[in-house]
């Protein structure tokens, strides 16, 4: 099982629609996927038409168990309109976490925990994480052996990523492994001044972990988030399904090379 956790402190930079968009073209070649919403607006949930502020259960229950029970995480799980994938959702509950377990420790890795149990289970797991440095976000990048991180080509959402990256230095340290990350330029519009010009900063500012290409704005991912499929369901073939088929080639030959190299988390 690999683990990809999808986070940026900004939000509306598109990390949701990557979690769905990935999740849903590697559901297409056949592996079976775990979607996991650690935001606790639940908009992943939402996309597949469930509401995070009436769920009877979701990940806010796997950190309110002392002892995780074995067979926790595996009953969390729902169905979505792809086959291949499941969702581990959230519910709103998970606002109040912050509060309810302060001063508790260990609870950095209640997500790596419960992924263990799962992993037999899937082949690929997605962690949409909340734009807020917490708890959720902790346990999402201890959890993860990648690091997917969108970005939207505009000058603020440039400074949130600086902001990211401070984060990224302190969880390394803390983690006895390395944290491989990619970034991802998104909601590019080549008519725009500042889509351009903030893609070419990010290009000279981060050479070494962009992923080359970028994600277009493409309506048709509004279009699917309506119709809670992933984007490839709706339609195999638009620009945005392109860019995030090739996003998902160079997450797969990258973590390869990192295998092979002996990074593996
Ligand atoms: N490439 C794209 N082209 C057009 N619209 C997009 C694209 N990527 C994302 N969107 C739209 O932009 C909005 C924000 O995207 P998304 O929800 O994925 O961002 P987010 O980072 O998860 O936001 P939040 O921080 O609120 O969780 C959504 O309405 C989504 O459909
Ligand atoms: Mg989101």
């Amino acid at each position: 099982m690999h683990v990809w956790a999808v986070a940026n402190q900004k939000g509306g930079v598109g990390k949701t629609t990557t979690s769905v968009s990935l999740g849903g073209l590697l559901a297409d070649q056949g592996h079976q996927v775990l979607l996991l919403d650690l935001d606790p607006h639940g908009s992943l949930t939402s996309y597949f038409k469930y509401d995070p502020d009436d769920l009877s259960a979701s990940a806010y229950d796997l950190f309110l168990a002392r002892q995780l029970p074995a067979d926790l995480p595996e009953s969390l799980l729902l169905e979505t309109s792809h086959d291949r994938i499941q969702l581990l959702p959230a519910s709103t509950a998970l606002a109040t976490l912050e509060r309810q377990v302060s001063g508790q420790g260990g609870m950095g890795l209640v997500i790596s925990r419960a992924l263990a149990l799962l992993w037999n289970k899937f082949d690929y797991v997605l962690i949409d994480s909340p734009p807020v440095l917490g708890l959720l976000m902790i346990n999402a990048l201890a959890a993860a052996e990648h690091l997917i991180i969108p970005v939207q080509t505009e000058f603020l959402a440039i400074k949130g990523l600086e902001r990211m990256m401070r984060t990224l230095t302190m969880v390394r340290k803390a983690r006895h492994n390395e944290l491989p990350y990619t970034i991802v330029p998104t909601l590019y519009d080549r008519r725009t001044q500042a889509s351009v010009q903030s893609l070419r900063l990010l290009r000279t500012s981060y050479a070494d972990h962009m992923w080359p290409a970028m994600v277009p704005v493409d309506t048709r991912f509004r279009e699917a988030s309506m119709a809670g499929v992933p984007v490839s369901m709706l339609d195999p073939v638009c620009r945005g399904v392109q860019a995030y088929s090739m996003l998902l080639k160079h997450l797969l030959d990258t973590s390869q090379q990192l295998r092979a190299r002996g990074h593996d988390g």
